[in-house]
């Protein structure tokens, strides 16, 4: 639970109180640990730590630009898969060498937007792609730096939502086809193939799959070599899991165990595009209890937080640990649906969960929020989304403050001759 903890029964973020926090900004609301970010974001950096390499964080797990900035300051990259993003890359002020961009439908306003601020990498995913790269390139008279993402065709053993590189998949080049299309790519004037991208999944438990899938893209590297395409950089992609529940879940230095003799071997620079295991457990969503009712044999607690804030439950099933900030020792356990208050039946947080009896306003955590939680939520039911909460130490910092309803209808334009 990085840097949530319980105190006499309070929970803390650091050294301030949940409580405190929710009394001035109401909720729900989402909370992070600035140190848990800094601590999670240097595991990975030193479990690589034999090779030369670089850890990109990556935004769309928790993009807010304060969040981006504090990784920057201790020398994150950034994995960015839109103009949007890389604008919040840009605007927490990170090196645009230490930028690389990946998706497999990036626009031409995107690419050009790419090469005009110089990034380190464009991960191209498709030879269709390649071919526009190139051409805008070409316009603006520079050669563009790339890698292809290549397919290694392996199975992640997670989610089938977070399965990227199986037979099939919409992202990245076959592994079959990349050969040919690192030769067609080395003829371009307007690029420079120098390196190989891979992200096979999210939310990885084991080190097994990226065993495999590394060495198939340190092989291709070798095969390439022979062609006189010299591959500088291996970009591994993100995926390493967090222990949502009790089970066991690869740490990060395992990963870096397993994969340094595989990669160092292959004398590239290494890039690793993690999100989850920087951002994951340093953030909670901080909920309220607004009812409590009984359908049929089901105990339903209404709270104020549904899947407009956190869609994970929704989307994937997800089970996130709950758990009231006031912790009541005697307080009977029931099982109950916890349900947001969207008018969705898929509206829930978690289904069947064993909590203590709550009452109207206690307030409940949701943890291992901080990835995919904010940056996943919308204004669904025109619900306004939630304000972000930064502490260290002692201090809290508001981050983005919660939507207004002038937010909701900014970009609405009402017919004049409505
Ligand atoms: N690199 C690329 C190209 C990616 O597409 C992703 C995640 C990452 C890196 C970071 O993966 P991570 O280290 O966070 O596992 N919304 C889902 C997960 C989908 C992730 C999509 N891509 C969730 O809530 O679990």
């Amino acid at each position: 639970m990085g840097d949530f903890t319980y105190k006499n029964g309070k929970l803390y973020c650091e050294e301030l109180r949940v409580q405190n926090i929710a009394e001035k900004v109401g909720t729900p609301f989402y909370l992070y640990s600035w140190n848990s970010l800094i601590q999670n974001y240097k595991a990975i950096d030193e479990a690589f730590g034999d090779l030369d390499h670089l850890v990109c964080f990556s935004v769309k797990a928790c993009s807010n630009v304060a969040i981006l900035k504090i990784l920057a300051g201790e020398g994150a990259g950034a994995d960015v898969v839109s103009g949007g993003e890389l604008y919040r890359a840009q605007r927490a002020e990170i090196d645009p060498q230490k930028i690389v961009f990946s998706g497999p439908g990036k626009t031409s306003e995107e690419i050009e937007q790419a090469i005009m601020q110089d990034i380190l990498m464009l991960n191209v995913e498709s030879s269709e792609e390649l071919m526009l790269v190139n051409e805008i390139a070409q316009q603006k008279g520079v050669k563009a730096r790339i890698a292809l993402r290549v397919n290694p065709e392996v199975e992640a053993e997670t989610h089938p939502y977070m399965t990227t590189g199986v037979k099939g998949s919409k992202f990245g080049i076959p592994i079959s086809q990349a050969m040919a299309e690192y030769e067609v790519a080395q003829k371009l004037p307007g690029v420079e193939p120098i390196g190989i991208h891979q992200h096979i999944g999210s939310q990885i438990v084991k080190t097994a799959p990226f065993e495999e899938s590394v060495e198939k893209l340190t092989n291709l590297a070798k095969s390439l070599a022979a062609l006189e395409i010299e591959i500088k950089y291996l970009n591994i992609g993100g995926g390493f899991g967090i222990p949502y529940d009790d089970s066991e879940v690869a740490s990060p230095e395992d990963y870096g165990r397993a994969l340094t003799p595989i990669l160092k071997e292959s004398g590239a620079f290494i890039v690793i595009e993690a999100g989850r295991a920087i951002a994951g457990n340093a953030g909670i969503l901080v909920t309220s209890v607004l009812y409590n009712k009984q359908s049929d044999e089901r105990n339903i607690m209404v709270v104020d937080a549904g899947m407009s804030d956190i869609l994970r439950p929704t989307l994937y099933h997800a089970e996130h640990k709950i758990a009231p900030v006031l912790n009541q020792e005697d307080a009977p356990s029931v099982k109950a649906d916890i349900v947001g208050p969207l008018c969705e039946a898929g509206d829930f947080i978690a289904i069947d969960r064993a909590v203590p009896r709550l009452k109207k306003d206690d307030l409940l955590a949701v943890f291992d929020a901080g990835a995919y939680g904010f940056s996943m939520s919308s204004n669904y039911n025109s619900r306004l989304r939630p304000p972000e909460v930064l502490v260290s130490g002692r201090k809290a910092y508001l981050i983005r403050r919660r939507d207004t309803f002038e937010d909701l209808v900014r970009n609405e334009a009402i017919p004049k001759d409505l």
